[in-house]
């Protein structure tokens, strides 16, 4: 159940039996040439959502900005800073906890959220002794992983990769137009916003987002919605 879909004695009711939620957290953010700005936040926000609605929890509305200065040299991307990024989420988890919300799943869609998502539930945990909090990439459950290595191999790369395209396909039809893409950028390592620009011109990183389909966007939805349900269940009855 989406938290912004209730009203206040719907989730005052509902935490008399249960005390935890799912938080989204995504990026707007260059995904090469094909990908939406959105995916990030796209596809945290399914997954969560429905996994909601397998468990029978509460989710809470997406953040739709993350850590992403190394993407601003393509336009339509929106940053936040770490430090801004840390107090948005802090300032969320703190109000869910003065409300008696005791477990909050962070689903993640950015890999560049993570190291900042630690720091935060680090912060919070002496401030906030009887909250937990825990993040999860959607992409990385046991049943996404296995169907991104059978799907793409190493076609998968580390940015604007099939999984996460062929899943957004799946959520907005018709938004995303396969195209014959040239080789992407496959540096090690890059600087500032201009150097990642630089080393990954049209801002792949070493994927191959043309192999992307609906029907595996639906398949890889489907796993990563089991992935985090499980981890949900278990994350809230220890
Ligand atoms: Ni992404």
């Amino acid at each position: 159940m989406r938290l912004d879909h209730c009203t206040w004695p719907e989730v005052e009711a509902r935490l008399r039996r249960h005390t935890g939620i799912l938080l989204p957290v995504g990026s707007t953010e260059q995904h090469g040439p094909t990908g939406l700005l959105g995916t990030d936040s796209l596809t945290a926000s399914a997954v969560a959502d429905r996994v909601a609605d397998h468990v029978d929890t509460l989710v809470a509305p997406v953040l739709p900005f993350g850590v992403a200065e190394h993407h601003m040299a393509f336009p339509g991307t929106l940053a936040l800073t770490a430090e801004t990024f840390m107090a948005a989420v802090g300032d969320t988890l703190r109000s869910l906890a003065r409300h008696g919300f005791r477990r909050v799943l962070v689903v993640n869609g950015h890999g560049g959220n993570s190291a900042a998502l630690k720091t935060v539930f680090a912060t919070l945990e002496p401030a906030l002794p009887d909250l937990r909090c825990q993040a999860l990439n959607w992409w990385m459950g046991p049943r996404a992983k296995a169907l991104r290595s059978t799907l793409y191999g190493a076609r998968e790369g580390f940015h604007a990769t099939p999984s996460e395209i062929a899943v957004t396909m799946a959520l907005v039809p018709g938004r995303i137009h396969v195209a014959v893409l040239g080789e992407p950028g496959r540096a090690q390592s890059y600087g500032d916003a201009s150097d990642y620009r630089a080393k990954f011109p049209d801002g792949r990183m070493a994927s191959d987002p043309s192999l992307a389909t609906v029907e595996d966007g639906e398949k890889l939805l489907m796993a990563a919605v089991e992935d985090v349900a499980e981890s949900y269940l278990a994350f809230v009855a220890a």
